[in-house]
């Protein structure tokens, strides 16, 4: 797929001859999974398709995630935004949700893929609430790749609310002010403890970070491409993972 022009030097290493080293990948990759409406809408389906269809991309992209040993991967699936959009698409989405929570509950002990939540989930129903929950609660005994998903989530929400936390914390004089470094924020994210993501991909030709991670992605590389997410096979990944390992990471320094 053509890569957007604006990136295109930056992206450099990904569509050539670069093949992917699996001894340096990144830790932590992250994705907002975009692009299921237009995928179907190309194809005279209803947006509920896209989504239908996204979440199996979700599902293939996850175990490939694990295969190829990422320590980490975090999903956009839903944000705090996302309410907005017609009901039958919320609940189409929902549904989605539990379906696949419901299957991976089952196959959790042979996929050994750990899952956790960020984000507000009290919004929810309480089966899918019920659900994220059990996921959680079966994730804590294996090791191994963890996929977040981030549902009801959305990146200024995440801040007031470790804002609240941390001032709560102040005035009970457990925390103090002068001393909060940015790492000690961090801990009051729903990230607390996950190591910020190296590389965040954002498929389907838009340019934006839609409130997805901000404080985490500080120092992230981007991966743009024009592949609708429900189209991210994992080549596409691959393609991801080679421009970012031709990049050069420098936090600041030289
Ligand atoms: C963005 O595409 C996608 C979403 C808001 C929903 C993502 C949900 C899933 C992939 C299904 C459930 C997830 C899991 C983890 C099983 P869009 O609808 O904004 O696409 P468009 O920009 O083309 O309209």
């Amino acid at each position: 797929m053509p890569i957007i022009p604006i990136f295109q030097s930056k992206q450099s290493g990904a569509g050539s001859e670069a093949e992917l080293d699996r001894s340096r990948l990144p830790r932590h990759v992250a994705i907002i999974m975009d692009g299921n409406g237009r995928w179907a809408k190309k194809r005279g389906l209803p947006r509920t398709a896209g989504h239908a269809a996204g979440a199996e991309t979700f599902r293939t992209i996850a175990t490939y995630a694990k295969d190829i040993g990422l320590d980490y991967l975090t999903v956009y699936a839903f944000s705090t935004e996302n309410w907005k959009r017609p009901v039958e698409e919320v609940s189409a989405i929902m549904g989605l949700l539990k379906k696949y929570l419901l299957e991976a509950i089952g196959k959790m002990e042979k996929d050994r893929v750990k899952m956790k939540f960020l984000g507000d989930l009290s919004p929810l129903d309480d089966e899918l609430r019920e659900l994220c929950r059990r996921t959680e609660e079966i994730s804590t005994h294996y090791e191994g790749c963890q996929v977040n998903i981030c549902l009801n989530y959305g990146g200024r929400d995440e801040i007031v609310r470790a804002v609240r936390a941390f001032a709560a914390d102040c005035a009970a004089g457990k925390a103090d002010p002068a001393a909060l470094t940015a790492e000690g924020f961090s801990e009051y994210l729903y990230t607390g403890g996950i190591p910020d993501p190296d590389l965040v991909i954002r498929p389907s030709g838009e340019l934006r970070l839609s409130n997805f991670l901000p404080w985490q992605s500080a120092y992230a590389e981007f991966y743009f491409t024009d592949v609708l997410w429900p189209d991210f096979a994992p080549a596409e990944l691959d393609k991801a993972l080679i421009a970012y390992q031709s990049r050069s990471r420098r936090f600041g320094g030289v």
